[in-house]
C-alpha cells in the first residue's frame, strides 16, 4: 500500500480485504447514476462488525470520508465515491443469522441481497414484502438506508415498517443495537426510525431484524389500457373500493414502447396512452367476480378501453415485466430521473400542472411517466436527445426539476418519493424540507458523526 493511510489500514487490519486496482475503484465508486467519475481511495470489504468498528475509528483519525456501499443500484448517487472516500462495501456481510418462528423475524446481515431475503423468509412459509425490480441485485443495507418503496407499498408500506431492530455503527466507531425486535418500546426516541432513510450519513447498518408475515393469499394481475390520466385516477378509485390490492402501478404508451424494444411482449393490441398493472387479491370466485364487475364497470364508464387479465403465473409475469422492465430498458439512455411524490388526493392537480409544464419546457424532448401511482408516487424519467450535449442536457433538467420542485411545494410533495436524495437531489432538498427541519437535520448528523465521515455530500451539501 503506497498511500500511508492505507498501509496504517492494513497494519491495524492485516486480514481486511482491501482493493485498490483501478477496475476496483471504478466498480465500487459508483451507482446506478452513472453521472460522476468514480475516484475512492480504496475498496474494504469488512467481514463482520469489528472490522467495521475498527475502519470507522481509523477513518475519523486519520479524516477519510466512508462511502457505505451494498448492491449500488441507487439511483440518487447515494453510494458514489468520486473524491478519494473509503469504500465500505457490506457484500461479504450477507448472511441470514437467525429465523425466530414465534417472533418471525429474520436477523440478516446488510450485504444481503433483496431476492435472498424473500427466499429466506419464504423458506419458513412466510413473507417479506418489501418488493421492487432490482430485487435480485440491490442489497437490504440499501434498501434500509433509502427506506426502499416498491411495487407493494400500496399493501405492505414501506421499508421502514418491516425493521424490527437494527445494528448500527455510528460515526466515532460506536455500535447501537437499535429496537431489539420489540413490537412496542415507548422509551424515547425510536433511533432504528431516524437510522431508516438516512442514506448511510448516521451510521453504517451492521444487521437488521426483519419482521414477516403471511404468504400473500393466490392474487390475478390485470392489464387495463386507458384513454387519459383523470380515467386512470377513477379506476384507481374504483378498483381500491372493490379489491384487496396487491399493486397498483402505471407507465404510459413511451414506456411500453421501450419495453417492447428491449424483449417484452406486447399484451393488449391498439395504441393507447396510458396502462395500468394491477395484483389484487383472488382467493375465490367471489373475489373474481368482483374483479369482472369492477373492470366490466370501468369499461361501460369509459375509464378503461382495453384490458387482459393474466391465466397463467407466465401469463402474470409478462404483464409484470411490462412495467418492471422499464428501467433496464431506458438505462442505456441514462435517462434524469424525477422520482416525485404527492398526496393521493392531490395527483390528479399535480399531474395537470406537471404535464402542461414539460409540455412547455420540453416540447421537444422525450419524458417517459411511470411509477406506483397508487401511492402518489410518480416516476418522471427524461430522455437526452441525441443532438443535446450531455451537459446541456443535465442543466436543461436541473433547471426544469427546479420548476418541479416549486409545483410539488405548493402540492406539499416530496422531491424524492423512495430512491432518497444522494447527490442528484441535495440542491432540492428545501423544496421538501424546511429550513428549521434541515438545519435539525445537519445537528442530528453532527450528533451521530461529530467528524463528519459519514457519506458527505449526499443528502445536504458537506459541512
Ligand atoms: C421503479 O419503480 O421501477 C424503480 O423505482 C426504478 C426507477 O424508478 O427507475
Ligand atoms: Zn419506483
Amino acid at each position: 500500500m503506497s498511500d500511508p493511510r492505507l498501509a496504517e489500514l492494513s497494519r491495524r487490519l492485516p486480514d481486511l480485504r482491501l482493493l485498490t486496482a483501478p477496475g476496483d475503484l471504478e466498480h465500487y465508486g459508483r451507482d446506478w447514476t452513472r453521472r460522476w467519475t468514480p475516484a475512492p481511495l480504496a475498496v474494504a470489504l469488512p467481514a463482520g462488525v469489528d472490522e467495521v468498528q475498527a475502519i470507522v475509528r481509523w477513518a475519523n483519525e486519520q479524516q477519510v470520508a466512508i462511502v457505505p456501499s451494498g448492491g449500488r443500484t441507487g439511483l440518487s448517487g447515494g453510494a458514489v465515491a468520486a473524491n478519494g472516500e473509503l469504500v465500505l462495501s457490506l457484500e461479504r456481510m450477507n448472511r441470514v443469522l437467525d429465523f425466530d418462528a414465534v417472533d418471525r423475524t429474520l436477523t440478516v446481515q446488510p450485504g444481503i441481497v433483496l431476492q435472498n431475503v424473500h427466499e429466506a423468509a419464504r423458506s419458513h412459509g412466510l413473507l417479506y414484502p418489501v418488493d421492487f425490480a432490482a430485487r435480485g441485485s440491490c442489497s437490504l443495507g440499501g434498501n434500509i438506508a433509502t427506506n426502499a418503496g416498491g411495487i407493494r407499498v400500496i399493501r405492505y408500506g414501506n421499508t421502514r415498517e418491516w425493521i424490527a431492530g437494527l445494528k448500527v455503527v455510528t460515526g466515532n466507531g460506536e455500535l447501537l443495537e437499535l429496537n431489539r425486535g420489540l413490537i412496542k418500546n415507548s422509551s424515547g426516541y425510536d433511533f432504528r426510525q431516524l437510522m431508516i432513510g438516512s442514506e448511510g450519513t448516521l451510521g453504517i447498518m451492521v444487521e437488521a431484524t426483519l419482521r414477516l408475515t403471511d404468504l400473500p393469499p393466490p392474487s390475478q394481475v390485470m392489464l387495463l389500457a386507458l384513454p387519459d390520466m383523470d380515467a386512470l385516477m377513477q379506476v384507481f378509485a374504483l378498483f381500491r373500493a372493490r379489491l384487496t390490492l396487491q399493486a397498483f402501478e402505471f407507465f404510459t404508451d413511451r414506456a411500453l414502447e421501450h419495453v417492447l424494444v428491449h424483449g417484452a411482449q406486447r399484451a393488449i393490441d391498439g395504441d393507447y396512452p396510458y396502462y395500468v398493472v394491477t395484483e389484487f387479491d383472488a382467493a375465490d370466485g367471489a373475489a373474481q367476480d368482483a374483479a369482472l364487475a369492477a373492470f366490466e364497470h370501468a369499461l361501460e364508464q369509459g375509464w378503461v378501453s382495453d384490458g387482459v387479465i393474466a391465466q397463467s403465473e407466465a401469463q402474470a409475469a409478462a404483464l409484470w415485466r411490462l412495467r418492471e422492465g422499464i428501467t433496464e430498458s431506458l438505462a442505456p439512455r441514462r435517462p434524469y430521473k424525477n422520482d416525485v411524490s404527492v398526496r393521493i388526493s392531490a395527483v390528479p392537480a399535480f399531474l395537470h400542472e406537471m404535464q402542461a409544464l414539460l409540455a412547455r419546457e420540453y416540447p421537444q424532448v422525450e419524458v417517459v411517466w411511470f411509477g406506483h401511482i397508487g401511492d402518489g408516487n410518480l416516476h418522471i424519467n427524461v430522455l437526452r436527445p441525441d443532438d443535446l450535449a450531455e451537459e446541456a442536457f443535465i442543466a436543461q433538467c436541473e433547471h426544469v426539476t427546479k420548476l418541479l420542485a416549486a409545483t410539488l411545494q405548493r402540492h406539499g410533495g416530496s422531491i424524492s418519493a423512495e430512491h432518497g436524495i444522494g447527490l442528484v437531489k441535495r440542491a432540492y432538498l428545501e423544496s421538501t424540507r424546511s429550513e428549521a427541519e434541515i438545519a435539525l437535520m445537519r445537528g442530528v448528523r453532527r450528533v451521530f458523526d461529530p467528524n463528519g465521515i459519514l457519506n458527505p455530500g449526499k443528502l445536504f451539501e458537506a459541512d
